[in-house]
């Protein structure tokens, strides 16, 4: 069975609830696959880094500025009352997508670097003393080390990072190990956006929760590929970004447990999470909103929501399959070019292949790419540890999304091909 075999048996297999995707009929909901870069049809594969919208998206949020816009939970008029609906709604819907109890659980936040950041100031400073442990991985991105660092720094907590091994799979035993007396949080990822290796959660979950350890998870990339029930795998905080996910940029989510939500302390200051104000104190107002301070992105959210419907109704496990297939495409491909080394071969991995051409350095190569109307990453993927561990500066990063079909995996290797040429790799 070759690999492209194995993604049609995964495209075709019944356990499948929604039918699979008409990516022709994606694609044209996409405008921007219609541009061309260098008069040449755009190829993108970069959504790792941040997705295209598509045309629901970009409605809802002209529609929202247009029709509805107003600033929310202040005014008494009508158009402030249309704009607080719809941004409490937006709430609404992405509790649902992760499966949450409640609305109240679902943080809005710039990005998922300010939720994991909330997370570090808040739950950190809170529950957290000298030589209290947390645990990472190796294959986190900046966003799930920095704020930690920054904890380390202001109250003496002790990093412990997991490592994985040389095909990228995290090594739960040496998690196990990690975990003892003084361990108080793990702080993971649910997919490397470098690897695309995926994190056995619901494992990852029971062994912290068995030693009264909770998890919060760097959802960023996961979300995107497979979605997440929060309640199934019992997380404590998901955080993740809404620019990933065909949604605008400037949101972000942090879904937080009421129960551990309830007992944190605000994370900035301002106006919208208050209670009362004195200049003797001030008294804060219940989760989700205590975590909000001043005016939030208010039509982001709405894009979100957008978004979220719009991935739901094409069904996260068709758009899964989708990319699996594609992943199998182009690993097939590019193995068999001999001289192309891909880094990251964890089983079940999301549709993300880092890799090196020969001896030829990763700009040159997306250099060439570029040329060519095909849009990748390079450099270190704001992943500077795990480039250490791989042994590398950096790689080239094609990352694959609903709208991308095979034509794309096929300019993708024929500009390798050139790239070799010109470069004489
Ligand atoms: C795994 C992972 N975590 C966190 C982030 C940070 O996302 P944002 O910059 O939207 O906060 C990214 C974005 O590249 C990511 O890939």
């Amino acid at each position: 069975m070759t690999m492209l075999d194995v993604a049609a048996d995964v495209i075709q297999t019944p356990a499948q609830t929604s039918a699979p995707l008409d990516v022709a009929k994606v694609r044209a909901e996409f405008p921007i696959l219609k541009e061309t870069v260098y008069g040449r049809p755009l190829v993108y594969l970069d959504s790792a880094a941040s997705a295209q919208k598509p045309r629901t998206v970009i409605e809802a949020v002209s529609r929202a500025y247009e029709t509805s816009y107003s600033n929310v939970h202040r005014g008494a008029h009508r158009l402030s009352q249309l704009a607080t609906d719809a941004f409490e709604d937006a709430r609404e819907t992405v509790a649902r997508f992760v499966n949450a109890e409640s609305a109240d659980e679902i943080v809005f936040t710039r990005n998922a670097t300010e939720a994991l950041n909330l997370v570090a100031a808040s739950y950190g400073r809170t529950f957290l003393t000298r030589g209290d442990e947390i645990v990472l991985t190796e294959m986190e991105h900046h966003a799930n080390i920095v704020p930690w660092q920054l904890l380390r720094d202001e109250i003496g907590v002790v990093l412990r990072v997991v490592p994985i091994d040389d095909d990228g799979v995290l090594r739960l035993e040496a998690l196990a190990d990690l975990i003892g007396p003084r361990t108080r949080l793990v702080a993971i990822t649910h997919c490397s956006n470098v690897l695309g290796t995926v994190t056995p959660l619901k494992e990852i979950v029971a062994l912290a929760h068995g030693h009264g350890v909770p998890v919060v998870v760097d959802g960023s990339q996961g979300i995107v590929h497979a979605g997440v029930d929060v309640r199934d795998l019992d997380v404590d905080f998901y955080a993740f970004t809404g620019h990933k996910l065909y949604g605008p940029s400037g949101i972000g989510v942090l879904y937080g447990k009421r129960a551990w939500l309830e007992r944190m302390p605000p994370y900035q200051g301002g106006g919208e999470m208050i209670d009362h104000v004195s200049f003797a104190e001030t008294t804060f107002k219940a989760p989700p909103h205590r975590f909000e301070a001043g005016t939030p992105p208010i039509v982001q959210a709405i894009g979100l929501a957008a978004a979220v419907r719009y991935v739901s109704a094409l069904g996260m496990e068709a758009i899964r399959a989708h990319e699996q297939a594609l992943l199998a495409q182009a690993t097939e491909a590019l193995a068999g070019m001999g001289d192309v080394r891909i880094f990251g071969r964890a089983p079940g991995k999301a549709a993300i292949i880092s890799f090196l051409v020969g001896s030829l350095h990763p700009y040159d190569v997306a250099a060439v790419l570029d040329r060519a109307g095909i849009a990748v990453r390079v450099g270190q993927h704001c992943a500077e540890p795990l480039m250490g561990r791989l042994g590398v500066d950096g790689t080239v990063r094609a990352s694959f999304a609903l709208y991308n079909d095979g034509t794309d995996v096929e300019a993708l290797v024929e500009g390798i091909h050139k790239a070799k040429r010109m470069l004489g790799g």
